[in-house]
């Protein structure tokens, strides 16, 4: 029977060619912008997807998972199609999918994985495994595609092949976040800058909260604001939410149906907060990141509408133990909380929440 002791050699017979690793990631600030062309600031997690693998050339995709627990899954490349792969390997499947289908000319492969990444704790496990199987097969099939390029493939997988309408910030910070630098994403074209970001050197450090809630009705709910979204750019003539500024927002918000005006002030105020948070680090004071946190937390609360009573509750917990700034992070409908702290009351809030 399978079990997480099994070892490449264990499970496929012969040695894997190549180990590869993606991290999961917190979202610093910068929430629901970037389908909507918008400004992120995600920093990679330190826990990773890691990935044993080998090619094969037999049209055969096989596929273990620690976490999975269950046999060696085994799909004919083939047959790979949209909806067709049930569960957590449909991500590896919609990569191989994604890749064939851009015109990219991969075979099979044997695939042992791994994680330390938290799944359905909104950390962007599912990121992390899309991206670790693109950058397995970019290296094995020598396919010099760019991380940004990586990333985009990844993110059809999961757009057409899972059937989630996500958008790119997940899959760029498995691809392109560095150690100690937070990744200023502008969505529309995909541009970053490395921020540096040293919180022990200020006595500071985050907390990362995963509250273990999860609403189901997070996923209709993320295609319905995102559609909203849409609406209200054309509505305004716009080619996505993120032309839209704070200076133009007052007259914008009088030309949209009232159940829009909140999402399109959250999509402002949040590309705001995202560029004054860039802005804060690199004037060397991170402490000045907190009440962004938590102005981002309550227009998600508010205007967005995507918190919960559980994230809610953590984020008042911080802060009512003296964290400098706390919001949700990721998706929400539950998922994690993260709270900006002194590091020496690191312990105290983590217990306080
Ligand atoms: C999920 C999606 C991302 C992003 C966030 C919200 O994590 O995968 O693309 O939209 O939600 O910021």
């Amino acid at each position: 029977m399978s079990t997480s002791a099994n070892t490449f050699t264990e499970l496929y017979g012969r040695a894997p060619e190549g180990e590869w690793a993606a991290p999961g990631r917190v979202n610093l600030i910068g929430e629901h912008t970037d389908y909507n062309d918008g400004f992120v600031l995600p920093i990679a997690l330190p826990q990773t997807v890691r990935a044993r693998a080998a090619r094969r050339t037999d049209g055969v995709l096989r596929l273990w998972s620690a976490q999975g627990g269950g046999p060696v899954t085994e799909l004919r490349v083939a047959d790979l199609a949209p909806g067709a792969v049930p569960g957590w390997a449909g991500y590896p499947g919609g990569v191989v999918w994604a890749l064939r289908e851009a015109g990219y000319r991969v075979d099979g492969a044997d695939l042992r994985l791994d994680s330390d990444v938290p799944s359905g704790a909104g950390l962007s496990s599912s990121a992390a495994l899309e991206c670790v199987v693109a950058a397995a097969y970019n290296d094995l099939y020598g396919l010099g595609l760019s991380a940004p390029e990586l990333a985009l493939l990844a993110q059809r997988a999961e757009n057409a092949f899972v059937g989630v309408p996500c958008g790119i910030m997940d899959q760029m910070a498995a691809m392109c976040c560095r150690p100690g630098a937070a990744l200023f994403l502008d969505s529309r074209d995909l541009t970053i800058r490395q921020v540096p970001i040293d919180l022990a050197a200020a006595g500071l450090a985050l907390l990362v909260l995963d509250t273990r809630v999860k609403h189901d009705l997070g996923d209709g709910a993320y295609a319905a604001l995102r559609s909203g979204c849409e609406k209200a750019a054309a509505v305004l003539g716009l080619p996505a939410l993120r032309s839209l500024d704070a200076a133009g927002l007052p007259a914008a918000l009088t030309r949209l149906p009232a159940e829009l005006q909140p999402l399109v002030r959250h999509v402002v105020s949040e590309n705001a907060r995202v560029q004054a948070a860039v802005a804060a680090l690199e004037a060397g004071d991170p402490a000045a990141l907190g009440p962004i946190l938590t102005a981002g937390h309550a227009s998600l609360r508010d205007d967005y509408r995507v918190s919960c009573p559980e994230t809610d509750l953590a984020v008042e917990a911080a802060l009512a133990a003296g964290a400098y700034g706390a919001r949700m992070t990721g998706g929400g409908f539950g998922g994690s909380v993260i709270a900006l702290v002194d590091a020496t009351a690191a312990d105290r809030v983590a217990a306080a929440v």
